[in-house]
């Protein structure tokens, strides 16, 4: 027998079996808990709950470190494609040559949408955030693809999978397009997923657009960074969502839905907008003073993490991402300066340094986005785009699950306790 876990509740003791994983904490298997105890635990924010068994992603958040299927996302960053990537979030293996390649071209198939979900877009507010036409559209696919519905269908899966990661940055492109008031592009094929994406978002009919190599290559380094990130808010939502056999489409769109919040994706525009708000370097103690203020609610935006309590591996090669993007635009930003400064003081002081506060992936994502012609409300949209693989390899993981349950959380109840009806003349 392996390790158990022994609970002592109302005067009986109870043993839990202890499950491992591969690498990482081992965890309590409280499933039968409460039809042994009548008890359920307590763990708001799931600060101490596995909600599954996954073997995508894997972080250690004391070491800093994050595998996709055992690979180092540094490795992955410098050495692979978000194609790649996405082939081995989906398959579990790196792609052979010839995999890739079918891969590339599956993908590039599947690039334009329905000619009637344009007309969609002419229904949004000029002024409309793209991450609302995003969870829109996104979740009106649905309505154009019920060929690939059929979740008990492997197959079925797998097109509406691929279908979700080529149409994310068609639908992200014309969200930019329809707020700048120039006409939608359709997708060029012969240019890799980021080139085309890079095409559709700054390309005119008008001229012929030239792909930069070094934004290029950024770009897919970006959106390899934001592939994956194993249980975040926005996976649990695809899952949960998932988990009541709702449709790929409608999940993703949930998934997009959560990842808009400024605590979770939204956070890469927020962090720009504070940094825009502290100016320059002298303005900065001002600014850290008020994040250790308890009694105001202004947060270093780009800095913390509910699991990374070393450094975020991501924000390293974000680091060093800018660089090579300024280089190549020859553009330079005083506020990367102003980054670098806050980085350097908030990691000096105590307040940060107890609290394991560091830098995260979107603490220098803004500045990189922003350097390559993004207006800042395009940034979680982006994230979006590229997390949709995470998405969907977890989702598709969850399915596959013969033991998968819908997902069902309790609850501590503390309202009032069963009371009779008073007539409305009476109260
Ligand atoms: N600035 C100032 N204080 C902070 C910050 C921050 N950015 N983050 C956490 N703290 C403090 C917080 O006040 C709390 O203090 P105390 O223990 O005295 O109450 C302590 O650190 C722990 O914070 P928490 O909010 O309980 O931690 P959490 O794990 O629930 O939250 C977080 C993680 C990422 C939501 C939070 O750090 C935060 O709001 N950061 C800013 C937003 C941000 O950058 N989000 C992007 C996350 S990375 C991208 C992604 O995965 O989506």
């Amino acid at each position: 027998m392996g390790d158990q876990v022994k609970l002592s509740a109302g005067g009986a003791d109870y043993d839990y079996a202890v499950l491992k994983g591969s690498v990482g904490p081992d965890v309590v298997d409280i499933r039968k808990l409460y039809a042994q105890t009548g008890m359920f635990t307590f763990d708001p924010g799931f600060t101490s709950t596995a909600s599954c068994e996954s073997a995508l992603t894997y972080i250690d958040g004391d070491e800093g470190v994050l595998l996709h299927r055992g690979y180092p996302i540094g490795q992955l960053a410098e050495n692979s494609s978000f194609m790649e990537v996405s082939y081995l979030l989906l398959n579990g293996e790196l792609p052979s040559k010839d995999e890739l390649e079918k891969f590339e071209f599956t993908i590039s198939r599947h690039t334009m949408l329905h000619e009637q979900l344009r007309t969609f877009y002419t229904g949004f507010r000029r002024d409309a955030h793209p991450m609302s036409i995003m969870c829109g559209v996104v979740g009106a696919l649905s309505a154009f693809y019920h060929d690939s519905t059929d979740i008990s269908d492997p197959e079925h899966r797998t097109i509406s999978s691929h279908r979700l990661i080529a149409k994310m940055p068609t639908i992200a492109a014309m969200a930019f397009k329809y707020a700048v008031g120039q006409p939608f592009l359709y997708p060029d094929n012969d240019l890799s997923y980021t080139g085309n994406f890079l095409r559709m978002t700054f390309g005119v009919p008008a001229e012929e657009y030239e792909v930069i190599p070094e934004v290029e290559k950024a770009m897919d380094r970006i959106f390899i960074l934001h592939a994956d990130h194993e249980q975040n808010a926005s996976t649990s939502t695809v899952r949960l969502a998932g988990s009541s056999g709702a449709n790929p489409f409608a999940c993703i769109a949930a998934g997009i839905a959560c990842l808009w919040g400024p605590a979770h994706g939204g956070a890469n525009e927020a962090a720009l907008n504070m940094l825009k708000e502290i100016g320059t370097p002298d303005k900065i103690p001002h600014y850290i003073e008020r994040a250790k203020d308890k009694n105001d609610p202004f947060r270093l935006m780009g800095f913390g993490h509910r699991v990374y309590k070393n450094y975020d591996p991501r924000a390293t090669v974000m680091q060093k991402t800018v660089r090579e993007v300024f280089d190549a635009l020859k553009v330079n930003d005083p506020l990367f300066e102003t980054a670098l400064r806050l980085e350097e003081l908030a990691l000096n002081d105590p307040y940060f340094i107890e609290k394991k506060l560091f830098p995260n992936v979107d603490f220098y994502s803004g500045i990189i986005l922003s350097a390559i012609g993004f207006p800042t409300s395009m940034f979680t949209a982006l994230f979006a785009l590229a997390r949709t693989v995470g998405w969907v390899a977890q989702w598709n993981e969850m399915i596959s699950d013969p033991g998968q349950k819908i997902g069902r959380p309790r609850q501590l109840y503390t309202g009032p306790t069963q009371r009779d009806y008073v007539p409305l003349d009476k109260r």
